[in-house]
């Protein structure tokens, strides 16, 4: 059977570059970094590359500016504590209630650790975004952090990042942008949005399972480590404990590469951050129309709910997830019955645990999650559209 791929919002398909890329660093080179022989060398090479090709990636000033690990979860639960080690019991948290867990967890845990205070911002219901004025009047003069979500892996809706930064920034607190989401869809330009960290996760998109977190260089070197006595102090190294996973890292260059490839094929021009500029422009040519098109079948099905911007005008302000409820028929029967006709799609709350709470929705049913990537086709669309008619039609 045929298989099609719309579980991207939980995990890409990479291209065969990349994964070429890891068994030729495993065939050829595996060693650990740091030794006089070439196998090291090139591991030193290999460890390197990808933190130049990620900064380059996210727009980033230097190599120094990337910390790479297991998840976007585990970097944040590690990192949180480096950021948190100086703030005083009474300070402030700020998280909004569009997060994912990965950013939700990790401050959670440390604000009970130290006695920290944690505030809630909500989503407005209409636009499905932060609202400015929601955050301003969440922060106080023990503002110390402010979490934020780039873009929802349950609604779809993207922030404006580089205004509710600026909102946090002049009450004096840190911004911690969770781009998981955005990146693979949108080009990531750090220095533009002005926050102070900003963590993505390779294996969303076309990468391998890769955590990526990116932090201002004055800051990361001024945290508090935690580390071994005999680690670099040089940051990332600082944060990067244990022994890098140096094949993925080979596979997160060719992740980077394949970006600029696509960039060239479609005409792009210029250093490898424009080429991969000109990839991102073209992919969201493509995928707005089939979003679209997967937004207006499913609400022509009747029964189905779209938990998200549905307007097509806003398209801009929204990337492909598209999730959904049906009156009579759970979302786990929904996707079992697309899983038996090959397509791969989600059930669940995904992780978007307070979104789905603050929505009333059954926390054990959650929704069905569709997310396309630049693979996917008008095709596949129609024939999923379809698959979901009938399955509703058969009664619940
Ligand atoms: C928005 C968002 N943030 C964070 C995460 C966690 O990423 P990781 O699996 O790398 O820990 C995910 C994973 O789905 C996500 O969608």
């Amino acid at each position: 059977m045929s298989r099609t791929y719309l579980d991207n919002p939980a995990g890409t398909q990479a291209p065969g570059s990349v994964v070429r890329a890891i068994s030729h660093y495993m065939l050829h080179n595996s060693s650990n970094a740091g030794g006089s022989f070439r196998a090291s060398i090139e591991t030193d090479r290999v460890w390197l590359r990808a933190h130049e090709d990620m900064a380059t990636f996210l727009g980033a000033s230097s190599a120094a500016e990337i910390v790479i690990g297991q998840s976007m979860t585990s970097l944040t639960f590690h990192i949180s504590r480096s950021i948190c080690h100086g703030f005083q019991p009474g300070d402030q948290i700020v998280l909004t209630r569009m997060e994912h867990e990965g950013n939700v967890g990790p401050w959670l845990e440390i604000a009970k650790d130290k006695g920290l205070e944690i505030r809630w911002v909500d989503f407005n219901r209409d636009s499905w975004q932060v609202e400015p004025e929601d955050l301003a009047a969440q922060l106080s003069d023990r503002t110390r952090l402010v979490a934020l979500n780039y873009a929802s892996n349950m609604t779809g809706s993207v922030n404006d990042i580089q205004q509710l930064t600026r909102i946090a920034q002049d009450a004096g607190a840190l911004v911690y942008v969770d781009a998981v989401q955005l990146a693979p869809h949108h080009l990531v330009d750090v220095q533009a949005l002005g926050c102070d960290f900003l963590a993505c996760s390779s294996y969303k998109f076309f990468g391998p399972h890769l955590g990526v977190v990116w932090g201002k260089e004055a800051i990361l070197t001024s945290l508090y480590p935690y580390k071994g006595r005999c680690v670099s102090d040089a940051s990332p190294d600082r944060f990067e404990t244990g022994t890098p996973q140096y094949e993925l890292l080979a596979g997160l260059s060719a992740t980077v590469d394949y970006f600029a490839e696509l960039g060239t094929e479609c005409g792009g021009a210029g250093d490898k951050r424009a080429l991969i500029a000109r990839a991102y422009e073209v992919q969201r040519r493509y995928e707005e129309p089939i979003t679209n098109q997967l937004i207006d079948g499913l609400q022509t099905i009747p029964g189905v709910t779209v938990y998200g911007i549905t307007n097509p005008n806003r398209i801009a302000e929204r990337v492909t997830t598209v999730s959904f409820r049906h009156d009579t028929h759970n979302p786990e029967s929904i996707a079992t019955a697309l899983a038996g006709a090959g397509i791969h799609v989600w059930h669940g709350h995904n992780y978007a645990y307070e979104l789905a709470r603050v929505l009333n929705l059954p926390l054990e049913e959650g929704v069905v999650r569709i997310g396309l990537a630049h693979y996917n086709t008008q095709s596949e669309v129609e024939r999923t559209l379809n698959e979901i008619t009938e399955t509703v039609a058969k009664g619940g």
